[in-house]
């Protein structure tokens, strides 16, 4: 659906918005345009340390569509590629994560690669390739990989973009001080698919107004009016204070006293939020499928937690998440309307206004002629 002109006037609305509106929901070409200049100049989350101790261990993910493999290498380094056969497009690995041994083949024609990305078999070479093929010229593509705070994996495609840092250099001292390292991974994962824009569901991240209505249950943890609402660069951030009754601390005394009076909602661009308190932190990525399909992929570390209270976090998650995107799916249906439009953001949805403009000026610039220039 693109906008037409003959689609104006039947909704009358005399402010400018810039929060979604129908065209820029279901529109494939604008998804497609959204998948190489939003995604491929970002660092997206693709998973954690856990994941990648020994030789071969490895986690997949994707970078927009972009199908992408991380590995730890036989001399310790963790390297990052495209999990895509230089042969035809078949997907190197293809499990989430698991060990390879010493070399990922290929289970299209068994291409060999070794950990480091390089081609190290052709079945009946010699056979398949005749005239010969140089093996040099076709190991998989190394993409850009940082791990922050020796704990969660980020990856990005672009040689031009900025280090993770930087990314995040709004938030960054602030999450030197978790010490996220020290968390534990709990063992349950959601992973599910939702008829939503991937957009629908960042506007709702980062929408601090829908929380005391959507979702009510938690209303008596947090001081809910005195929410502070803050954007900058690539990130963004809703603070909530909790009142005395609700102590998160977990005994920590080690930060700043905002941090431990409270959480905050955190936005990462394009696609992660992260809700971060003293002793726990919640991931939640929203992978684009397609103009109306995203999967949400949602992870919990905490400190100190025993199996029944990790399990009461991840079923709190859970309703949270399904309140979130039961509201999403009601928004996504009624943009299909091409004659509606939406109305202005309050002050509350004002991280969500910021993180919309940062879409639309990436989709507006096309990538540089060295963006992927080593
Ligand atoms: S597609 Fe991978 S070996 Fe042919
Ligand atoms: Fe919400």
């Amino acid at each position: 659906m693109t906008r037409a002109s003959e689609t104006d006037g039947l909704v009358n609305s005399p402010l400018s918005s810039p929060m979604l509106q129908p065209w820029e929901v279901f529109d494939r070409e604008l998804f497609d345009l959204e998948m190489v200049r939003v995604f491929a100049r970002s660092w997206v989350w693709l998973g954690d340390t856990d994941d990648l101790q020994q030789p071969g261990d490895y986690i997949t993910g994707t970078i927009g569509s972009q199908p992408i493999v991380v590995v730890r290498t036989a001399n310790g380094e963790i390297k990052g590629f495209l999990n895509n056969c230089r042969h035809r497009a078949s997907t190197v690995v293809t499990a989430p994560g698991g060990n390879c041994g010493s070399s990922m083949v290929c289970p299209y024609h068994n291409w060999a690669y070794s950990l480091d990305g390089q081609l190290i078999g052709i079945p009946d070479r010699v056979r398949m390739y005749p005239d010969g093929i140089a093996m040099e010229d076709f190991g998989l593509v190394p993409i850009r990989i940082e791990v922050a705070w020796n704990k969660l994996v980020f990856g990005c495609l672009s040689r031009k973009a900025p280090s993770f840092r930087e990314w995040i250099a709004p938030i960054a001292d602030r999450y030197d001080r978790y010490n996220f390292e020290t968390f534990q991974r709990y063992p349950r994962q959601l992973d599910e698919t939702y008829s939503m824009n991937w957009k629908v569901f960042v506007e709702n991240s980062n929408d601090d107004y829908h929380v005391r209505f959507v979702h009510r249950r938690i209303n008596a943890q947090r001081k809910q009016l005195d929410t502070v609402v803050r954007f900058e660069g690539r990130t963004c951030s809703g603070y909530k204070p909790h009142p005395e009754s609700f102590d998160t601390t977990g005994g920590r005394t080690d930060m700043a006293e905002e941090d431990l009076r409270g959480h905050y909602a955190d936005f990462i661009y394009p696609n992660l939020t992260p809700l971060p308190y003293a002793t726990l932190l919640i991931l939640v990525r929203a992978d684009p499928l397609a103009p109306d399909r995203t999967r949400l992929v949602s992870r919990i570390y905490g400190v100190g937690k025993s199996p029944e209270e990790q399990e009461a976090d991840m079923v709190n998650l859970e309703l949270t998440n399904k309140e979130d995107t039961d509201m999403v799916t009601v928004l996504m249906d009624n943009l299909r309307s091409p004659f509606y439009r939406v109305g202005p953001p309050t002050t509350w949805e004002g991280r969500a206004a910021h993180v919309m403009k940062l879409v639309r000026a990436d989709v507006a610039t096309p990538l540089a002629a060295d963006e992927f220039a080593v």
